[in-house]
C-alpha cells in the first residue's frame, strides 16, 4: 500500500515536471544605449466623471483630508510610485475648454455645460492655477493640452504666455495677480486631442497645417522651450503618421497615438470590467498585445522621416476600456480595475519600455475614477487598483538604461487561438543595479523562465510580485487589500543563469544586484 502510495506520488511529479512549461529568455547587456524615459509613466486626468470633481477636487468644506481642496490621500499615493507628469485637462473635454474661464476669483468664474461627458455643469473651479497646484504637490510635470477644436490660435499662444512668460506683458500681469508672480514654465504642451474625432473632425493634411499655425504663436519663453505634441493617429491610421511626418516633421517634439484595450473588440458592448470569463480574458490580453504591432509600425513610419528619432511617439492614451458598473453614469466611464488590469499595465509597460527609442512619453488613462485608474474613491474611501500596483513595481524602470532582451516563450492557448504566454522587459540603473519585469499571461500555468544575461555582473536576485488567483479579482472597498504587491521567492541564480517560476496571472519585478 505505501509502495503504491510514494509510486503514484512519483508518477505525479515526473508528469508534473514532464508538463512544466519553460521560456528562454536573453538579456544583453553590451548594447544597453537607450534611455528609458520616465514620462512613459505618465498620467491623464481630464475633466470627465469623477476624475477631477469628486476625484482630486473636493467640494468647499468638505471633511475629506486636503490642501486647497486637493484631496491629499490621492496625492500621497501618487507621489508613492512618483508620477513624472500629468495630462489635463483632456481628452475630448480640452477642445472645448477656454482657459481664461477657469481663472481668477471662483464666483466669477463661467459654468459651462460638459457636452461630452454626461452633460453636467461644469463650474470651473478647478483651473489652470489649481492645476499647476495640484502638479506642484504630486512633483510631477504638467502636459497641457491645448484647444484647437473650438479655441483660436491667440487664446493658446495668450495661455502659453500666461503660464510661462517671467518678463512685462498683459498675461504675466494676470497670472500675478492671481497670486503667481513666478512663471510655471510648463513644456508639455498638446496641440489638439483627437483631432481626427472629438477635436475637430478634421483630416490630417488640415490638421498638420493647422498645427503649424498653433505652434509657431505657442511661444518659447526665456527658459521655457516647449515640447509641443502634435495631435496623432487612432490605432492603426497609419496614413495619419505619415502625413503628419511628412508635413510637420521635427517641428513637432512628438506625434500621439491612441490607443484603448477593449475586451470584446466591440465598442458596443465593450465587456465588464470584472464580469468576464476565460474567453474574454483570452480576447482582452489579444487586444492589448496588439499594442505592440502599433508602436513597431508608426516607428516605422516616423523612421522614414526622422531616423535621428528626435520626434517622439508619445501615447498620450492608452488602458483598457470596459462597460461601465452598473448603475454609474454611462458619461463618467467609472469602472472597476481587476487583475486582468495589472497584466495589461506590465505588458503595455514592457511594451514602451522595449521601444525606449521612439516612445519617450505615455499617458495612463486615466488616473483617478475613469477607465484604467490607479485610484478609485468612494467618499471618504480611496482603494488601490492592481494597476496602481505594477506600477509601483515597474518604477525602478524610470530613466534607467534599457536592456535589450529576447524570449521564446510557450504560448498561452485557448480555442486553438494563441498569444505568447510572457512577455518582459529590462533595465540597469544609475547605480548598476538590473531589473527585469516578467509578464505571465497564461490563466492557468506556471512558467520557468531561464536567463541568460550577456555582458551583466550579479550576484544576488530578489523579487517582487503581483498576482492573484482568478484574472477578475479586484480590490474592493470592502476589501481594498486583495490585490497587492508581495515579495516573490520564486527566482534563483543556478550557475550563470537566472531561474524564475512565474505562476499564472502575475507581474513579477526581480532585482539583480552585484
Ligand atoms: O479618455 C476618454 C476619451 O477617450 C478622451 O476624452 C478622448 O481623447 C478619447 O477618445
Amino acid at each position: 500500500m505505501k509502495h503504491l502510495f510514494v509510486l503514484s506520488l512519483l508518477f505525479f511529479l515526473s508528469v508534473e515536471a514532464f508538463c512544466q512549461q519553460t521560456a528562454q529568455a536573453t538579456v544583453n547587456g553590451k548594447d544597453a544605449k537607450t534611455q528609458i524615459s520616465r514620462h512613459i509613466y505618465g498620467q491623464f486626468s481630464e475633466h470627465l466623471g469623477r476624475s477631477i470633481y469628486d476625484g482630486f477636487w473636493v467640494p468647499e468644506g468638505s471633511n475629506i483630508p486636503n490642501k486647497g481642496r486637493i484631496r491629499t490621500d490621492i496625492v500621497e499615493a501618487l507621489k508613492k510610485i512618483h508620477i513624472p507628469n500629468l495630462r489635463w485637462p483632456g481628452g475630448c473635454f480640452a477642445d472645448e475648454y477656454h482657459w481664461r474661464d477657469g481663472i481668477g476669483l471662483r464666483t466669477n468664474r463661467p459654468k459651462m455645460v460638459n457636452t461630452n461627458w454626461g452633460g453636467v455643469v461644469e463650474d470651473n473651479s478647478f483651473g489652470t492655477n489649481e492645476f499647476l497646484d495640484l502638479c506642484g504637490m504630486l512633483n510631477c510635470e504638467p502636459y497641457v493640452s491645448a484647444n484647437v477644436g473650438s479655441g483660436t490660435v491667440e487664446e493658446m499662444a495668450k495661455w502659453v504666455e500666461y503660464l510661462n512668460f517671467d518678463g512685462e506683458s498683459p498675461m504675466s500681469a494676470l497670472r500675478k495677480q492671481n497670486g503667481h508672480s513666478k512663471a510655471y514654465k510648463v513644456s508639455f504642451w498638446g496641440v489638439g486631442n483627437e483631432s481626427w474625432g472629438c477635436g475637430g473632425n478634421m483630416t490630417v493634411d488640415f490638421y498638420a497645417d493647422q498645427y503649424k499655425r498653433y505652434a509657431t504663436y505657442a511661444r518659447d519663453y526665456p527658459g521655457a522651450p516647449l515640447k509641443r505634441i502634435a495631435s496623432g493617429a487612432n490605432s492603426d491610421d497609419y496614413n495619419w503618421t505619415e502625413v503628419a511626418m511628412k508635413k510637420i516633421g521635427t517641428r513637432m517634439w512628438g506625434l500621439s497615438l491612441h490607443y484603448y484595450t477593449v475586451p470584446t473588440g466591440n465598442w458596443g458592448k465593450k465587456g465588464s470590467a470584472t464580469n468576464f470569463d476565460e474567453k474574454q480574458y483570452f480576447s482582452t490580453m489579444k487586444n492589448c498585445l496588439h499594442m505592440e504591432e502599433l508602436v513597431t509600425k508608426h516607428s516605422a513610419i516616423m523612421d522614414k522621416y526622422d531616423a535621428a528619432k528626435k520626434v517622439a511617439l508619445v501615447v498620450d492614451e492608452w488602458g483598457v476600456w470596459t462597460d461601465v458598473e452598473p448603475g454609474t453614469n454611462p458619461g463618467f466611464l467609472y469602472q472597476q480595475n481587476s487583475m486582468r488590469d495589472a497584466l495589461i499595465a506590465g505588458t503595455t509597460l514592457n511594451i514602451f519600455q522595449n521601444h525606449a527609442d521612439r516612445v519617450k512619453m505615455a499617458n495612463l488613462a486615466q488616473t483617478v475614477n475613469v477607465l484604467q485608474s490607479l485610484v478609485l474613491t468612494q467618499k471618504d474611501k480611496m482603494v488601490l487598483t492592481p494597476t496602481y500596483h505594477v506600477f509601483d513595481l515597474y518604477q525602478v524602470h524610470q530613466d534607467a538604461t534599457l536592456l535589450p532582451i529576447t524570449i521564446q516563450s510557450p504560448d498561452f492557448i485557448l480555442d486553438g487561438e494563441h498569444i505568447p504566454a510572457i512577455n518582459a522587459s529590462a533595465s540597469r540603473d544609475s547605480s548598476g543595479v538590473v531589473h527585469i519585469s516578467f509578464v505571465n499571461l497564461d490563466a492557468t500555468k506556471k512558467i520557468a523562465v531561464s536567463t541568460v544575461l550577456q555582458d551583466v555582473t550579479w550576484k544576488t536576485v530578489q523579487g517582487r510580485i503581483v498576482t492573484s488567483p482568478k484574472f477578475n479579482d479586484y480590490n474592493s472597498f470592502e476589501q481594498s487589500g486583495k490585490i497587492k504587491p508581495t515579495v516573490f521567492t520564486g527566482a534563483k541564480k543556478q550557475g550563470e543563469q537566472l531561474v524564475a517560476e512565474l505562476p499564472p496571472l502575475s507581474v513579477v519585478v526581480l532585482t539583480l544586484k552585484k
